[in-house]
């Protein structure tokens, strides 16, 4: 009986010993080697469907990982934390063999990316960094602070501020929206905006009527165009009785559309009292719409298409073993690693070049009809 113990406690004992230096194996420079080549699936965890930019996102890697030869487990979060941390542990339960994962809070997925990485499940980051965690391969984005850039340049331009010393001359009016706390992007974007607008805020070619300069003033969880459209409600009671506001930089397509709403509701866009130049971010149907219709000012355009192209490269390159492209290596730092990054350009889109959507493929042009 004795000896039966003994045999079965040094076997279970060896079997130990393996399954550790497995482990070991797992975590060294081979991790994903063992399984390496096509085949298995893919997890992809999306924020929403509330846009219609995460719903191309999701169908085109799910269209192009099938191409590559992988099956894909698509899932939206709906905008809630848990339910996209309960997707992502159900992933690695079933064993997908890579996750692609948009965040909805950024900082929020430690503890189930460790999870991944002890199961040696490779993860890419998807156009939002994975905040406070080692356990991120990579980033696939698009060039974030340059989307800021863009909006603010538009708004500079419009309005003719010239040189951004100057002096004297009509100040105007603009207030500041900025993206979701949560998002790491938001940063990059209010950043990249207020680089360009600073200067002009500090000569007094910009005046914000509000005083809400500060990005923590500025923010709209969850990117919600009913928030944004209440504090516009709220800027413009408090802030423009005989004034006009002359420009809103809003970041997102769904925020400038809640904007317009607040805007059009307290009587702008009537021949006495024109709509500020609002801008926005994402080429949404609706909002391109709005820009031909003379609603909406501006909008970014990102090839959603690109970028989905862009992670699952990415995803089959680490899949199979080999070094995925990057273009940047330093500026992704998210608190435990600098994630290596392949950023695409942003364009920025006004009236004059919509056609650029239907010659690109993006849109039919009927859809812009
Ligand atoms: C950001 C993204 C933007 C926009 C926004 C709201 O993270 O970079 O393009 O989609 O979320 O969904």
């Amino acid at each position: 009986m004795r000896t039966r113990t003994l045999r079965a406690a040094a076997a279970a004992a060896l079997f130990t010993t393996l399954l550790a230096g497995c482990g070991q194996e797992a975590r060294g420079g081979s991790r994903y080697q063992s399984d390496k080549g096509k085949g298995g699936t893919i997890g992809l965890a999306m924020p929403t469907k509330a846009s219609e930019r995460w719903i191309a996102d999701g169908e085109n890697m799910a269209e192009q990982f099938r191409k590559a030869g992988y099956q894909t487990d698509l899932q939206y979060g709906d905008d809630k934390v848990e339910n996209q941390i309960a997707q992502i542990e159900n992933m690695i339960t079933k064993g997908r063999r890579l996750l692609v994962v948009a965040a909805i809070d950024g900082s929020a997925l430690t503890d189930v990316l460790r999870r991944a990485h002890d199961a040696g499940i490779p993860v890419i980051s998807y156009d939002r960094l994975i905040m406070g965690t080692e356990h991120v391969d990579y980033y696939a984005s698009f060039d974030n602070e340059r989307v800021g850039e863009l909006q603010a340049r538009y708004i500079v331009d419009k309005l003719r501020l010239g040189a951004p010393a100057r002096t004297g001359g009509k100040p105007y009016d603009i207030e500041l929206f900025a993206g979701s706390p949560d998002d790491n992007n938001t940063r990059y974007f209010w950043n990249g905006a207020m680089k360009v607008l600073q200067p002009y805020l500090a000569s007094g070619q910009l005046v914000v009527r509000s005083g809400q300069t500060r990005m923590n003033q500025a923010t709209t969880l969850r990117w919600d165009g009913g928030t944004a459209q209440r504090r516009m409600d709220d800027l413009i009671s408090k802030n423009y009785g005989a004034e006009s506001v002359d420009a809103v930089l809003s970041p997102y397509d769904g925020m400038s559309i809640g904007i317009i709403s607040a805007l059009r509701s307290a009587g702008y866009g009537t021949p006495g009292q024109p709509l500020p130049v609002v801008t926005g971010q994402d080429a949404e149907l609706a909002s391109v719409k709005s820009i031909m219709r003379g609603e909406q000012t501006q909008t970014v355009f990102k090839d959603t298409r690109k970028l989905a192209a862009r992670a699952v490269a990415m995803g089959d390159a680490v899949l199979d073993g080999r070094k995925p492209e990057v273009n940047n290596v330093k500026d992704y730092d998210n608190g435990k690693k600098t994630v290596p990054a392949y950023l695409l350009d942003p364009v920025s889109i006004d009236r004059t070049n919509t056609q650029l959507l239907v010659r690109e493929g993006y849109f039919t042009a009927d859809q812009l009809s």
